[in-house]
């Protein structure tokens, strides 16, 4: 979910629906906003995209203090009564959040028993509770105080009371958020300074437990102990432009044509005036005092850390393991005696990933975050950040954050690796940029893998990727990426894995995508083709220049093979753009999905 607030000279609902577009990304099943002015609260919410609440929203009320929220449902079913904002029955205070509050079952039966709820959300018990507080004959700020006091879970909270329309009571727990501050006129609040570089660039960070109450001319930053906290603003590094997707029909093909550019800029990122490639020595220093490294990460991230594991224990042998992180806190492995955690994340929010760094802080860990997103929760509370200087990613389906993620493992693996003595074979600066041009190459030839989409993927319903050791990982990807945006149940398979039991679900026609760009695996994987070929299987060989067979459908054009993953994934995640369109699927947004998945 995603929240915003506005409280300045001009009327508030635009720059709150804009704010909500820029945020869709973390969620967009339902979304509303309120705004306040002397006739009192005005509440638009809908069920769908901020589009249809757009719709919705009465022209005529002009109001300049507003809060917004768009939603990606936990509590209660996508609804026009679960929508945000929430109101306290009297209608005095009104509320938006993002997180979860695990404790309210509790909440609801030691202060609530005689207040009567209109949703199912953990969320309408946070504003209920307050106005019970105030009931009881607390000043406001009091009763937000102790209220946010007793929450357990997850917070980012916006709050209006009908009888002050001159504030904003902010909180924060866990849940990203960041106050924007104007020109003494006005000032902003938004869970990503995206939302908000339309009114201004300059943002102050909250802290966990932190409350802040937002009027026209100030921001106070205080903890739950009612202590005021002194904090000087930043300015967001992010050009508006970025954000926008020009031409493009689709912010997911914006982003992959961008990866040539994207990898380009790495190299020259991690590079030194010698141009050779570097890496802050402490980083490097870490990496090389572990005994063992555990990458943690979600989603594609993940996917990012399989290959990852390849590079780093190739290059610097130093033993790597690879967990998902919603798994990887409730059952934790037995870790070594000296480990270093890499957070792999794209938008550095992601709550499953954050609880693993948090616990193993507590731990006293070290920790790394490889990060796109600059000043980002997991990027502030690892001990050491990573750039992948990729731009914002708008798309909910990851495309230049994948081959960002790989290109920089790649690079701190090989810069390790040195720091060691370990030299590797092969001159990387190079070898990326010709990475750089083979997937130029490969985004000119969308109309190649439209048709590939059309021949294998228009009425199907499943469809397997296959591939022996790193094409298996990519194919992991490539599956998730199909599965994603298009609906077609997908899955990736270890080439010798299939026969092991789904093969049984291969039937005439059933498509098989197989990657064959390793040249060791390359017969046993054409081998598993055969296999599945002579049970029906309709197979779409991609492989790498060199490798090829008469009957591939695909021939990548040649890098370093074990660079390959960062060109191989192309063609797959343009066919599943292709198939998604064919299917008239919503590209940029799939159903069920967000880009930010700030709740465990
Ligand atoms: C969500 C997104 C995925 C993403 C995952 C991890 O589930 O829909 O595309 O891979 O989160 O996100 P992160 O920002 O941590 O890389």
């Amino acid at each position: 979910c995603g929240i915003v607030g506005y409280i300045g000279q001009q009327d508030s609902k635009e720059i709150l629906l804009r704010g909500l577009e820029k945020l869709e990304y973390r969620g967009y099943d339902s979304a509303g906003i309120a705004a306040i002015n002397e006739k009192g609260v005005h509440i638009f919410k809908e069920k769908g995209r901020i589009a249809v609440l757009r719709e919705s929203v009465d022209a005529s009320v002009v109001a300049t203090t507003g809060i917004g929220h768009t939603r990606w449902a936990t509590h209660g079913v996508p609804s026009r009564v679960n929508a945000h904002p929430h109101q306290s029955t009297s209608g005095r205070f009104t509320l938006v959040h993002n997180g979860v509050i695990e404790n309210y079952s509790i909440l609801k039966r030691e202060y609530l028993q005689n207040v009567t709820l209109l949703s199912d959300t953990d969320t309408e018990v946070v504003v209920q509770v307050i106005e019970t507080f105030v009931n009881k004959g607390l000043e406001v700020e009091e009763a937000f105080r102790q209220t946010l006091s007793i929450l357990k879970g997850s917070y980012a909270i916006g709050l209006i009371d009908e009888q002050n329309p001159d504030l904003i009571y902010v909180a924060k727990n866990k849940s990203p958020l960041l106050v924007g501050l104007g020109d003494g006129s006005f000032n902003v609040i938004a869970s990503d300074a995206m939302a908000m570089l339309q009114v201004t660039d300059q943002f102050v960070e909250l802290m966990d437990k932190e409350m802040v109450f937002v009027s026209r001319e100030s921001v106070t930053i205080k903890n739950l102990k009612g202590e005021v906290i002194e904090r000087a603003p930043y300015k967001a590094e992010l050009d508006a432009s970025d954000i926008e997707k020009g031409t493009y029909p689709h912010y997911m093909l914006k982003e992959i044509d961008e990866q040539p550019l994207v990898t380009r800029k790495i190299i020259q990122k991690y590079q030194d005036e010698n141009g050779s490639l570097t890496i802050d020595s402490n980083i490097i220093s870490a990496v090389n005092d572990a005994d063992r490294i555990y990458i943690v990460a979600a989603g594609t991230s993940y996917h990012a850390g399989l290959l990852g594991k390849q590079f780093i224990e190739s290059w610097t042998k130093i033993p790597v393991e690879v967990h998902v992180a919603s798994e990887f806190s409730y059952n934790m492995p037995i870790l070594s005696a000296n480990p270093l955690f890499i957070f792999i994340t794209q938008s550095g929010e992601t709550a499953d990933s954050r609880a693993v760094l948090v616990q193993v802080k507590e731990l006293g860990y070290k920790a790394l975050t490889i990060t796109n997103v600059q000043g980002s929760t997991l990027s502030r509370e690892a001990d050491y950040t990573l750039l992948l200087h990729a731009g914002p990613e708008i798309a909910v389906a990851s495309t230049k954050a994948y081959t960002a993620q790989l290109s920089v493992l790649a690079i701190l693996a090989a810069v390790a690796g040195q720091g060691k003595g370990l030299n590797l074979e092969f001159d990387l600066v190079k070898e990326l940029g010709i990475v750089a041009n083979a997937m130029e190459v490969l985004c000119d030839q969308k109309e190649e893998m439209e048709a590939i989409a059309r021949e294998y993927l228009s009425t199907t319903r499943n469809c397997f990727f296959i591939g022996r050791t790193v094409d298996y990982y990519v194919g992991l990807e490539g599956a998730l990426k199909l599965k994603e945006i298009s609906y077609i149940q997908a899955e990736g398979f270890a080439g010798g894995e299939l026969k092991h039991g789904t093969i049984a679900l291969i039937e005439n026609g059933t498509p098989i995508i197989a990657l064959a760009t390793q040249e060791h695996v390359n017969l046993s994987i054409r081998g598993n083709v055969k296999e599945v070929v002579a049970r029906g299987a309709n197979p779409c060989i991609i492989t790498m220049k060199g490798l090829e067979e008469e009957d591939d459908r695909f021939v990548l054009p040649p890098v370093h093979e074990a660079l390959s993953p960062l060109v191989s994934v192309i063609p797959l995640q343009l066919i599943s753009y292709y198939a998604a369109l064919h299917r008239g699927c919503d590209v940029d947004k799939p159903r069920n999905l967000a880009k930010s998945v700030t709740v465990e």
